[in-house]
């Protein structure tokens, strides 16, 4: 099996090479060029995240390996190529799409996602888990990010690849992308190694929402220190920096998150219609209980005083007996 997982790198490295070679130096590559461009990736961002083209082929790839004399039926797989359908033989697995290449913590490429230019479904094609590449392990972009989370003590998390590469041009070289999957524990152990602050920087649409308030538990559990950074309604980092600019993006977006504490309040208040009596007290229920969860009094004092200080008509004393009462019970 070591045998089998140097020759697969040594492909990988290969077909992330040829692919990054025909967005660059080839006619196929020009309408990709074109795609990356009027998403404003630069030639640059196109080489430091060695960024590719599967060209509109039916085995380009294929015919590349077998030439080089690496084994089909082992890159098949290690989920480089495909099986054909129906009789004997391979054909690519990746046709006219823009290639990320995924690499392991050391900077050696062990999986790729490939994006459709147009409407093709999926949107992102992703080479499957192999010997090679484990999802609940591989953080995108960490081998780039890793020695400037180290310097900063803090790390950033994406949702996305293009999130991820706009935000590094907006001066944000300190993250990482859990590509689309929930964040597990093995990341955020991954992480807690690099860096005492993880700020979450997920898509301001519910999906991401939902999964940064997921996220929060599994980070602090490690010992992480949470913050989260937030996007306006429906927003993604690159919809937001194409809209607002990098500055804005690296000023207002990533420098103004807020403590998760603060976030899990304003997340869990868009339940309830604050405007009626019962609602609001089951709000001022709910936040009191999550605030409980603090282990720090001072902190604790903190979240409940700001709390009052919102909702005048709610005593503070009487909010403190309530969390007295919570923690008394747990
Ligand atoms: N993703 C995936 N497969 C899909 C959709 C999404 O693997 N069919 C992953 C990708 O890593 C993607 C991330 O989930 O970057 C976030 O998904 P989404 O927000 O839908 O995509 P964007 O990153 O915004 O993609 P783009 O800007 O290219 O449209
Ligand atoms: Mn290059
Ligand atoms: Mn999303
Ligand atoms: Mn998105
Ligand atoms: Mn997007």
């Amino acid at each position: 099996q070591q045998q089998e997982k140097a020759t697969l790198l040594k492909a990988y490295e290969f077909a992330a090479k040829f692919y990054h070679y025909v967005v660059g130096n080839t006619d196929q590559g020009k309408a990709a060029k074109g795609y990356l461009t009027s998403r404003g990736i630069s030639d640059k961002l196109i080489d430091t995240f060695q960024i590719g083209y599967a060209p509109l082929m039916w085995d380009t790839l294929v015919q590349q390996l077998d030439k080089r004399g690496f084994d089909l039926a082992l890159m098949e797989k290690g989920g480089l190529i495909s099986a054909k359908h129906e009789g004997h033989g391979y054909v690519d697995k990746f046709r006219e799409r823009i290639m990320f290449p995924i690499c392991d913590s050391t900077g050696k490429v062990i999986a790729f996602a490939g994006r459709a230019m147009g409407d093709a479904q999926p949107k992102y094609l992703n080479s499957p888990e192999s010997i090679l590449f484990n999802k609940s392990r591989t953080l995108y972009n960490l081998h780039l990010s890793r020695p400037n989370m180290r310097k900063l003590q803090q790390a950033v998390i994406f949702e996305g690849y293009v999130d991820l590469i706009k935000a590094w041009e907006a001066g944000i070289t300190n993250g990482v992308a859990t590509m689309g999957t929930a964040l597990t524990k093995e990341h955020a152990a991954l992480l807690n190694r690099n860096a005492d602050e993880i700020v979450i920087c997920y898509d301001g649409d519910n999906a991401g929402q939902s999964a940064a308030f997921k996220s929060i538990p599994l980070l602090e559990d490690t010992g992480s220190r949470v913050s989260v950074a937030m996007l306006p309604d429906g927003k993604d980092p690159d919809d937001y920096i194409r809209q607002y600019g990098f500055d804005r993006f690296a000023r207002e977006i990533i420098g103004a998150s807020v403590p998760s504490m603060k976030y899990k309040l304003l997340y869990i208040r868009k339940n309830f219609k604050l405007h009626e009596d019962g609602e609001r007290l089951r709000y001022l229920q709910s936040a009191v209980k999550l605030i409980s969860q603090l282990h720090s009094p001072m902190e604790r004092e903190h979240y409940l005083k700001q709390l009052a200080s919102e909702f005048p008509d709610s005593s503070y004393e009487a909010m403190k007996l309530d969390l007295h009462e919570i923690l008394l019970q747990s």
